[in-house]
């Protein structure tokens, strides 16, 4: 069976990636993930405030672990160990880099485009495959407008761009009023991949402590929604690689961002819970889907549910959403 993808440039043996996570600051970790067969590991973010002030606050992060099973806790590299300074950063892609075959992509999480960006050239130095942005961003200043927001983006990309050769991916937000629009003006810019979509941080309230309550839940497969619906829309009509994040839990979702066009899955919550072998599990089923449907490769199948090319485009749009409404039966 013919796995194979091409992913930001990069040639991969299969389209499961390991999105960044603790997980993933972990050597021993990194070294299994490639050795159950992940195509491809995105190293934990080095964020923006960590650089500017060398100092890393993200408590909310390790609350993860409730959700975990024993097992998947083992995986967990020590709080301290992931609050990594940007010299360690630097360090652990030097080190994953050299050890392991596949390729190791760094990640950048930040909102300005201010000095923090120099890290980029740092970290094509320290041997990265490629760069994944993650411009987390709330734009809780109510007097910025929705081209206040795209233009950062865009800033913040241009000014990576003219600084490495490395291939470089943005990690987008769901949340702007025209994504297509975005996702074409980040492929003019020089995106090479979208990673959609970056899944973001929602507090909630304790209404018995009158607190905010800063946890992060490990995602569910209901969540591919929003991604599946962007994926199939973009594929075949952008040129930049389109990478699906969110919401693998088992192998059918894998299939599923596949069919409707991404070029590579990539999964979190599901290593988190299962622990770093569970890549294996998500390609026996990749791999058995293809067969029983007689597909010879990922490629075969890849986009033929996209908008562009499944048998009802409508499916995709308004009149859909209509009919859905309309049609509701309950239960
Ligand atoms: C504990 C934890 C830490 C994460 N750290 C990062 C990070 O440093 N940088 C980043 O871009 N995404 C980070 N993510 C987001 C994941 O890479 C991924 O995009 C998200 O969890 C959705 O994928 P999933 O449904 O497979 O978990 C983190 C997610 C979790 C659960």
């Amino acid at each position: 069976m013919d796995l194979t993808t091409r992913y930001m440039g990069l040639d991969l043996k299969n389209p499961l990636v390991a999105s960044a996570s603790p997980l993933n600051a972990d050597l021993g970790n990194l070294k299994r993930l490639e050795d159950v067969g992940t195509a491809a590991v995105v190293l934990p973010s080095l964020f923006e405030e960590q650089i500017e002030a060398n100092v890393a606050r993200y408590d909310h992060l390790t609350g993860v672990n409730t959700e975990s099973s024993p097992e998947a806790q083992s995986y967990f590299p020590a709080p301290a160990e992931y609050k990594v300074g940007p010299r360690r950063y630097l360090d652990l892609v030097r080190r994953a880099s050299r050890s392991l075959d596949i390729p190791v992509i760094a990640s950048l999480n930040g909102t300005t485009d201010h000095g923090w960006i120099s890290y980029a050239k740092s970290i094509e130095e320290a041997g990265a495959a490629g760069l994944e942005l993650n411009i987390y961003f709330i734009p809780a200043d109510l007097s910025l407008t929705g081209h206040d927001v795209e233009q950062r983006y865009l800033d913040i990309l241009k000014s990576v761009r003219a600084m490495v050769s490395i291939p470089v991916a943005v990690k987008l937000s769901p949340y702007f009023s025209a994504v297509g629009s975005v996702a074409l003006a980040l492929e003019r810019a020089g995106a090479d991949a979208l990673v959609l979509f970056n899944r973001f941080y929602e507090p909630d309230l304790d209404i018995a402590r009158l607190e905010v309550l800063t946890d992060l839940k490990l995602s569910q497969p209901d969540e591919i929604r929003l991604p599946l619906l962007w994926l199939a829309v973009l594929s075949g009509r952008v040129k930049v690689s389109l990478a699906a994040t969110t919401g693998v839990t088992s192998a059918d979702e894998v299939v599923k961002y596949l069919l409707a066009g991404a070029d590579v899955v990539m999964t979190t919550s599901a290593l988190l819970r299962h622990g770093v072998d569970y890549v294996a599990v998500l390609l026996a089923g990749l791999t058995s889907w293809l067969r029983a449907r007689e597909f010879a490769s990922v490629n075969q199948m890849r986009g033929i549910m996209s908008r562009q090319r499944a048998q009802d485009p409508q499916a995709f749009e308004r009149a859909n959403y209509i009919k859905i409404l309309q049609g509701y039966g309950g239960g």
